[in-house]
């Protein structure tokens, strides 16, 4: 007798275990038979490669059959209300306003406020720097003022007031600790605030502070920070650095960034990271350093999963301004001693 052939209970074997999806490797155990063997009578029989066959990835086909063969996962409902359920909490935003500074942009700054005043906004976070301070190598040439009680009498006379907005306000550790270490300029600028009859303008941190927005049943963490060091070749690179410098139990769900003069917004490991814009031109110290100095503010607006508080919709509308001169129109300037540009010929 042919070894080779198959006999009657062979093929019904063979027959049975492909039915019930039995891989060829097993079937080629059970019968005693090479691989190639069992494929073959398989195709003469008619018989379809079992859908749990692994060598399949030759022909590709088995896994898809498989996959038909899954249970259908089921997916329910979620409810809209944990995507939008609070109203929109709106906040005004500045930073860097650098006041007492010949490059300030006081004009674009009560200009904000007056966006501001418009919209209904009641509270507005500075992310730092309010005023220019002194360091005579870096502003000695710009400032109006070096004093400190110049500064901040300067703040307290010029920085914009609307009734019924209050200014919530940081100081970062560049400019204003210039002035004297050991000082808190911040609760000082408040003082003299106060002393001239204003109660707008509220110093809550040196560097960063955390306010905590009660829109949920759980709080919902906003940081204000006004960062240091140079600024990097991509607008968005430090924001990111600075989102993974922070440790898991420490990350607020909204990061509002002063110092760099530039606006981005992005979004980290779930944080709505926004970096500000300021209120300054380009000074002779920024022009040298190659920093570009963005003009403008910030309004923010977002919605919180009322059962826990954190921000389920978030939106940031950047209000940039040009360079002054698109606004000669509008505003005095000293634009008239400046006939033109020098032309020298032979
Ligand atoms: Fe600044």
């Amino acid at each position: 007798m042919d070894k080779n052939k198959w006999n009657k209970q062979e093929l019904e074997t063979l027959t049975k275990m492909v039915v019930l999806g039995t891989p060829v490797e097993k079937i080629a155990e059970t019968l005693n038979r090479p691989n190639a063997s069992i494929r073959g009578q398989m195709q003469r029989l008619g018989l379809k490669a079992p859908n749990t066959q692994k060598t399949s990835l030759l022909d590709g086909l088995t896994h898809a059959e498989e996959a038909k063969r899954l249970e259908k996962p089921v997916f329910g409902r979620l409810p809209l209300s944990c995507l939008d359920s609070s109203d929109w909490t709106r906040i005004g935003l500045v930073a860097d306003t650098h006041l007492c500074c010949k490059e300030e942009r006081l004009e674009a700054l009560h200009q904000q406020y007056d966006l501001f005043k418009s919209e209904g906004i009641t509270q507005v976070l500075h992310a730092g720097n309010p005023i220019d301070g002194y360091v005579a190598r870096i502003n000695g040439e710009s400032v109006l003022s070096s004093t400190i009680d110049g500064q901040a009498k300067y703040f307290a006379d010029n920085y914009p007031a609307r009734t019924g907005i209050t200014t919530y306000f940081i100081t970062g550790d560049d400019h204003e600790s210039w002035f004297a270490p050991g000082f808190n300029i911040g609760a000082y600028l408040q003082f003299v605030a106060e002393e001239t009859g204003r109660t707008d303008l509220k110093y809550i941190g040196h560097v960063e502070s955390d306010i905590e927005l009660q829109v949920g049943k759980k709080p919902t963490m906003l940081k204000l920070m006004h960062p240091g060091g140079g600024s990097a070749y991509s607008r968005s690179y430090i924001p990111q650095k600075i989102v993974e410098s922070l440790e898991g139990g420490e990350k607020p769900s909204i990061l509002v960034l002063g110092h760099y003069h530039v606006h981005n917004y992005c979004v980290e490991r779930n944080i709505h990271v926004i970096s500000m814009p300021g209120f300054q031109d380009q000074t002779i110290f920024a022009r040298k350093k190659r920093l570009r100095m963005e003009v403008g503010g910030a309004l923010l607006e977002f919605k919180v999963n009322e059962d826990d508080g954190t921000v389920t919709r978030c939106k940031v509308e950047f209000n940039l301004r040009f360079n002054r001169g698109y606004y000669k129109k509008y505003i005095r300037s000293d634009s008239y001693l400046n006939k033109g540009h020098l032309i020298l010929s032979k």
